[in-house]
């Protein structure tokens, strides 16, 4: 039995992975005698609904001064973050001297938004190398983990913010409590805490277990955020769902009282209920969906293989690490992985070790089928891939479930 990180309660989890390394963690030759694995495995907490991992990684394991997620490679997501960027300006700051401060703010990809029009920020970033990213561009940011000490000093030196920010971050956060212990000193009386990440609802409609890995510690629903928050004297204001990462969902959260509660709340806590995200039934189907989508990968490529086809991987993503390393995908089924973030080229794949290349590569010389570990950003990807396609070139995509397209 595991204990609950948000109440306590006892929990089964409902499947295991098995033997996972750092998501993240791409590497040399030269590592590969010391990789870190633990076993991945995730709960729902019956009581207050939160999906969780069962055994958490070590934090300094994950985010470090070679962290190898930089949030500007994607344009599709800078453009996101600027509108994210622009809807808090208009919607949320006060006329006089707003304060912003973002929580894991990577390479500044959102806040130089803010520092552009001189808006009074902070990032919080613990990993070293893109909060250097993030400073070389004039983005004022703390290399620290966001916890209660550090919103008490914030306050001490900045004052309260009118806006928090998160995107892809509260989900890497198992303190939960801390953190928003923290949000309720830092933010001002009407101040808000938005923040988004992928959304539970998603991940069970899709199968898209490959968002299951180390960093991602908790896997929000508007039901567990809810439960979550109102024991810091907070409440969900509004909650909006985005296309991004698969689907995402942002949620605007303010302290008890002090904001009108929007319809979509209510709305999108009902859609739950007829999801059955509070039924641990859900997460019973859902480990037959997952297995039944690695039966149907593994055949698949094997047969692909055995057609004498070439096969690359095409984004070396974090998600990758779970969908190779589950189902048994080594360098003898996919060639390499072409991926366009300089960190993580030369190196190779957490776990199944295949070596990634720069894109380069992949458009010197086509494969037959390209495996897509990107799949949350297909459209992106298949209006650039035209001539591939046009030129017989085809695609595996394996979310909402495993087909060829192309
Ligand atoms: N917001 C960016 C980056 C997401 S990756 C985007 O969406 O593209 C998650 C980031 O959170 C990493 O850069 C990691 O270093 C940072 N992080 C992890 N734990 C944190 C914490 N406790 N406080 C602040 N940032 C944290
Ligand atoms: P990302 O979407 O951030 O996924 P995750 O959160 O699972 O890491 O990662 C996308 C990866 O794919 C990133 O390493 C960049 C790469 N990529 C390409 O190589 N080519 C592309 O056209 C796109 C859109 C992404
Ligand atoms: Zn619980």
């Amino acid at each position: 039995m595991y204990k609950c990180v948000v109440c306590e309660s006892r929990y089964e989890p409902f499947i295991s992975f098995g033997r996972m390394p750092i998501a993240n963690g791409f590497l040399a030759p030269s590592e590969f005698a010391d990789e870190f694995f633990f076993e991945l495995k995730v709960g729902f907490c019956g009581t207050c609904h939160m999906v969780q991992l069962a055994e958490l990684v070590d934090r300094g394991k994950m985010f470090h001064e070679h962290y190898a997620f930089l949030s500007s490679t994607s344009t599709g997501m800078a453009t996101h973050f600027r509108e994210f960027a622009e809807s808090v300006m208009t919607g949320y700051l006060q006329d006089h001297d707003p304060f912003v401060v973002e929580l894991g703010s990577n390479d500044g990809v959102m806040l130089q938004h803010f520092a552009r029009r001189s808006v009074r920020h902070l990032g919080v970033e613990p990993s070293a190398n893109v909060a250097g990213i993030a400073r070389d561009k004039g983005i004022r940011t703390v290399c620290r983990f966001f916890d209660e000490d550090l919103a008490r000093e914030i306050v001490a030196e900045d004052g309260q913010a009118d806006a928090v920010l998160g995107a892809n971050v509260m989900c890497h956060i198992p303190y939960q409590h801390s953190v928003l212990a923290g949000i309720r000193v830092l933010l001002k009386p009407q101040g808000v805490l938005i923040f988004e990440d992928p959304y539970l609802g998603d991940i069970v409609s899709k199968t898209s277990y490959d968002q299951i890995y180390d960093e991602h510690a908790l896997y929000f629903s508007v039901a567990s955020v809810t439960s979550l928050v109102q024991r810091h004297g907070l409440e969900v204001v509004d909650v909006a769902p985005q296309p991004v990462h698969g689907g995402s969902m942002r949620y605007v959260i303010a302290h008890k009282g002090k904001r009108p509660v929007s319809r979509a709340v209510r709305a999108q806590r009902e859609q739950e209920r007829t999801l059955a995200l509070d039924r641990s039934e859900t997460y019973e189907r859902l480990r037959g969906n997952i297995d039944r989508s690695r039966e149907d990968l593994r055949g698949l490529l094997h047969r692909v293989k055995r057609d004498g086809k070439r096969i690359v991987g095409y984004g070396a993503t974090s998600k990758s690490t779970t969908v190779t390393n589950f189902c048994g995908i080594t360098p003898e089924l996919v060639d390499f992985i072409s991926d366009t973030t300089p960190t993580k080229q030369g190196k190779y794949s957490p776990g199944a070790h295949i070596p990634v290349r720069p894109y380069a590569e992949f458009a010197a010389s086509p494969p037959d089928f390209a495996l897509l570990f990107a799949w949350n950003h297909r459209e992106e990807i298949l209006s650039k891939e035209r001539r591939f396609v046009a030129a017989g070139g085809k695609f595996i995509v394996y979310v909402p479930r495993v087909a060829v397209v192309g």
